[in-house]
């Protein structure tokens, strides 16, 4: 499989980094070929303009979009599944990564309705991951109901709600700045998902 890695980070020297490293690896040793998306080293502009908010709500499926949008949909459209690599910062993804959905998931390439009000997407994924890192133990997020919250967000709505066929977010706990109690453990587990995928 060809795989899109969507890469949100500020540092180069982060757990973060650890983890896109240690999941290529495992890639590569499952024989599959990948390219990364790393937001922050593109400089993605993650902020929605005035004339792509006009084209969104103008709902013409036809509308030209602008080029980093058509570029990243281009990179989508030559995988065969995506993967996501990032902190949970106040439960959710970074908003680079947050603005790369509001601009790429456009209106007319991960989602149109047609005269009859059925909806469509020209999106062809087969399968998705969602590697996060947190701060919080995972038992933590799901007793608080807050990891159900970020598997509905970013799974059945932005994956599997515009035609992705497979999801799964696995869920880093524990990552808290100065304490590497579970690092290596989650590092191992993310080569396996790397090495199984
Ligand atoms: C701005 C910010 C917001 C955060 N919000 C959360 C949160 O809502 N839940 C959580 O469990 N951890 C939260 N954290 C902790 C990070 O998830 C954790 O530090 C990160 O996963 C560690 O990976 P890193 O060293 O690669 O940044 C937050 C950290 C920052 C900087």
């Amino acid at each position: 499989m060809h795989v899109y890695i969507l890469f949100a980070h500020p540092s180069e020297n982060s757990f973060n980094k650890e983890v896109l490293e240690t999941f290529v690896k495992g890639l590569e040793d499952a024989g599959h070929t990948h390219e990364i998306g790393d937001l922050y080293r593109m400089d993605f502009e993650s902020d929605m303009d005035l004339a792509q908010y006009e084209r969104e709500v103008g709902l013409d499926p036809q509308a030209p979009v602008p080029d980093d949008v058509r570029a990243e949909q281009e990179k989508v459209n030559q995988a065969d599944a995506l993967a996501f690599i990032y902190p949970v910062w106040w439960s959710d993804c970074p908003a680079k990564l947050k603005g790369w959905f509001d601009k790429v998931w456009s209106y007319g390439y991960a989602y149109f309705y047609d005269d009859n009000e059925e909806r469509f997407t020209q999106i062809n994924i087969q399968k998705s991951l969602v590697i996060c890192s947190a701060g919080h133990p995972e038992e933590h997020l799901e007793e608080t109901g807050i990891a159900e919250s970020m598997r509905r967000i970013m799974l059945n709505d932005r994956l599997l709600g515009i035609g992705v066929r497979e999801a799964r977010m696995e869920i880093l706990g524990g990552m808290m700045p100065q304490d590497d109690t579970y690092r290596q453990e989650n590092l191992e587990k993310v080569y396996g998902l790397g090495r199984s995928f």
